[in-house]
């Protein structure tokens, strides 16, 4: 396999086409435009950038990198790509549409993959040109630094689909974790209560937003409090998937907080709007409460 397609050149999708291309891929980078795709391709080359004066890799391999990302618009040249993976919004009727669009071009042994993280892979298979040949790939933000890669099987999904998964991941520097199609697969599963219950204190006035995140930082050796890490994911992914926990499971424990559903509401979806638990206004983020 030589290319890689990537649908959604948001911060997942850009995440992926950066590793993509650093491994030595070529990577079709798509959104709904090809101004989006642009977008996220400059953003990958600030990554790059960074990476440069950081001296970690050298201006020729950033240069090469960028090179093996070419950006355009819907997946329809997408054909030749020998793995597809879809990073798009995390809305199934989203995803659906865009997996009867990558049907009319997917090759006849090509594997489509979704980044989704939370959406049952079996339901979503449903929607896609070959079950055999689906697949959930879930991805960690930031890409390009966080080590995992959670690899979720539909009941149809061949091995050789497994195995091609597999490999990629190995090309990626990355390690695999096999998770059964259960809601919130297996780092949701127990990341997302954590965050809710971080939700939760606050709202019932057990400490500041500060306290809470320094307590889980400093007491816990977590890298980031989980207000922020909240605020980093996204309040609306998080609540996203708390649902999914929540209604996946018929389990009272997942009900998701009704300061993080507050927050949601009001727009504050993090660090992506500007303001979330912390308000990103400025040069440092700083806590609303
Ligand atoms: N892209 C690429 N690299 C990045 C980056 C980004 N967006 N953000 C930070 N980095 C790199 C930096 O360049 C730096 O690299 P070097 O050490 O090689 O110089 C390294 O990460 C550390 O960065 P910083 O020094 O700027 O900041 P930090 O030490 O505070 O680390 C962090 C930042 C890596 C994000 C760290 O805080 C962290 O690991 N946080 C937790 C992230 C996490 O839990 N992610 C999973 C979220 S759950 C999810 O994604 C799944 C889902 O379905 C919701």
């Amino acid at each position: 396999m030589q290319s890689v397609g990537v649908i959604g050149a948001g911060q997942m999708g850009a995440g992926i086409a950066q590793v993509s291309a650093q491994a030595g891929y070529h990577v079709l980078l798509a959104d709904v435009s090809k101004e989006r795709a642009d977008a996220g391709k400059s953003g990958i080359a600030a990554q790059l950038a960074r990476a440069v004066s950081k001296e970690k890799i050298t201006a020729e391999v950033a240069d090469q990198t960028l090179a093996r990302i070419e950006t355009i618009e819907g997946p329809s040249a997408m054909g030749k790509c020998g793995l597809i993976i879809e990073a798009a919004t995390e809305r199934e009727e989203i995803k659906r549409a865009i997996f009867a669009e990558v049907g009319k071009v997917l090759g006849t042994t090509a594997v489509l993959a979704s980044n989704t993280s939370s959406i049952p892979i079996t339901r979503l298979a449903q929607a896609t040109p070959d079950a055999k040949r689906f697949i959930g790939v879930h991805f960690f933000n930031p890409v390009p630094v966080m080590g995992l890669i959670e690899i979720i099987r539909g009941l149809a999904t061949s091995d050789e689909t497994v195995t091609l998964i597999e490999t990629y991941a190995a090309a990626l520097g990355k390690q695999v974790v096999r998770a059964n199609d259960a809601p919130g697969f297996i780092v949701n599963r127990i990341l997302m209560p954590m965050l809710n219950e971080a939700c939760f204190a606050l709202g019932e006035g057990v400490a500041t937003i500060r306290d809470i995140d320094l307590a889980c930082q400093l007491g816990l050796n977590h890298p980031m409090g989980p207000l922020t890490l909240a605020d980093f994911i996204g309040l609306d992914t998080c609540l996203e998937i708390t649902r999914v926990l929540f209604e996946g499971t018929g389990d009272p424990k997942f009900r998701p907080a009704p300061l993080l559903v507050k927050y949601v509401e009001a727009g504050w979806y993090g660090r992506k709007a500007g303001r979330g638990f912390y308000d990103y206004s400025g040069a440092e983020p700083v806590p609303t409460r």
